[in-house]
């Protein structure tokens, strides 16, 4: 069930990079080159707000599971401990806000310009702590567990 969940997790990191990466790009084209807030960057928004919270439901049932999460008086103190137990959920789960802040407060702006910057702004914000915390983690960007 662990290893299962894990690989799952795993793989689903790069639909949240990959959405973002475009969500980003396509933000920046259209804020700095005027282009409307279209039907392709509206759907782009909700498959990386369900990819992010997909990430989340995995994240919280492998912090159940997992062996690297521990509460005792050492977990502080080791350095692999203290990443699975406080650094990837905290980095990650403020990460996962600024997604879906992302999505709801450019929903409130009218401008495309508007729109765009927020998304923009707020889900770069979210990929330079993913990439940090993922870098963090000792596995290697692109290490899966098997
Ligand atoms: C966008 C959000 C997230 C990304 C990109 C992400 C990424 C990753 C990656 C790359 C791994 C290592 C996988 C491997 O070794 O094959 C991992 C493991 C893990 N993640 Fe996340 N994660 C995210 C959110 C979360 C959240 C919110 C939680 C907790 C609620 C969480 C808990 C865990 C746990 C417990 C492990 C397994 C540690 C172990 O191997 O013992 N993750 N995550």
């Amino acid at each position: 069930m662990f290893y299962l969940t894990l690989i799952f997790h795993s793989t689903v990191r790069y639909f949240v990079l990959i959405a973002m990466l475009i969500s980003i790009f396509r933000s920046a084209r259209g804020w700095f080159g005027g282009a409307e807030f279209g039907k392709t960057d509206e759907k782009l928004s909700v498959w990386l707000l369900i990819m992010a919270h997909t990430q989340l439901i995995l994240g919280l049932l492998l912090y159940a599971l997992s062996p690297n999460v521990q509460f005792s008086a050492s977990t502080m103190g080791e350095k692999v401990l203290r990443y699975w137990t406080v650094e990837h959920i905290f980095t990650m789960i403020l990460a996962i806000v600024l997604i879906t802040l992302s999505r709801i407060t450019s929903k409130k702006i009218a401008a495309a310009a508007g729109k765009h910057k927020r998304v923009f702004l707020y889900n770069t914000f979210a990929m330079l702590l993913i990439v940090m915390a993922i870098q963090m983690s000792g596995r290697g960007f692109f290490g899966i567990t098997m």
